[in-house]
């Protein structure tokens, strides 16, 4: 199975923010990443989160979250879409996957694989992040004895995707508070061949006891941010 990823679209009205979010331009990238997907013969798409970001209405939030999902709905590609801390800051979970017309993804079997994958949009007290919250640096999966225990009940080889990031080699302020539990998770599976994450836009490959952590470089901040592997 060919997959399509992408992450940190960031799309909104502005022409750019932070200095180098070139938010208005992730419109077209997206398209330009679905034809590149196409053009690849790739069977579904994964998008690591954060495609929106903050306008100074609802109204208008809300149309830039229809209006992206619209180019993506309009490729026969599956989506497997992520919320980000900027999607989850602005959008309810239910009322964002409801526009986007994606199912929120949780596990997905591919070709004798399976795709795992994780809402790390949660504050360390365990309460997911809601509108109006803004502390991205607060990140946390709850329930980790959960994915130990999911993970020990899968066949065959996984793959793990989230929009935070669990690899040491990122800053800790983009790592999750409980980072370490769960990478340790992850290793003593003895089943997940590679972790793929977003979150941190420069992007980061590294490789811990034969698990590949791939951070994906954002799509607002580069021109051609879009990529596939192979399941
Ligand atoms: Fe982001
Ligand atoms: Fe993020």
């Amino acid at each position: 199975m060919k997959i399509g990823i992408f992450t940190d679209a960031h799309y909104s009205s502005r022409e750019v923010s932070c200095g180098c979010r070139y938010n208005n331009l992730s419109l077209r990238k997206t398209r330009e990443a679905y034809e590149f997907f196409t053009v690849k013969g790739c069977d579904a798409v994964i998008f690591l989160g954060d495609l929106t970001d903050t306008e100074e209405s609802h109204a208008k939030e809300l149309a830039n979250l229809r209006e992206i999902c619209a180019l993506i709905n309009s490729y026969p590609l599956p989506t497997y879409c992520l919320m980000g801390n900027h999607d989850a800051f602005v959008f309810d979970k239910d009322e964002f996957y409801a526009v986007t017309g994606f199912p929120a993804p949780e596990l997905v079997r591919a070709d004798g694989a399976n795709l795992l994958f994780l809402d790390a949009c949660f504050f360390t007290n365990g309460r997911h992040y809601a509108p109006g919250d803004d502390d991205w640096t607060d990140t946390f999966l709850p329930n980790a004895c959960e994915l130990e225990k999911r993970l020990a009940e899968l066949d065959g080889d996984t793959y793990i995707f989230i929009h935070q990031n669990i690899d040491p080699a990122v800053h800790e302020s983009h790592r999750l508070s409980n980072w370490r539990e769960v990478f340790d998770i992850i290793k003593n599976s003895g089943k997940v061949k590679a972790v793929y994450q977003g979150h941190y836009h420069g992007g980061c490959t590294s490789e811990y006891d034969g698990i590949k952590y791939v951070t994906l470089p954002a799509m607002c901040e580069r021109e051609r941010a879009y990529f596939t592997f192979e399941v």
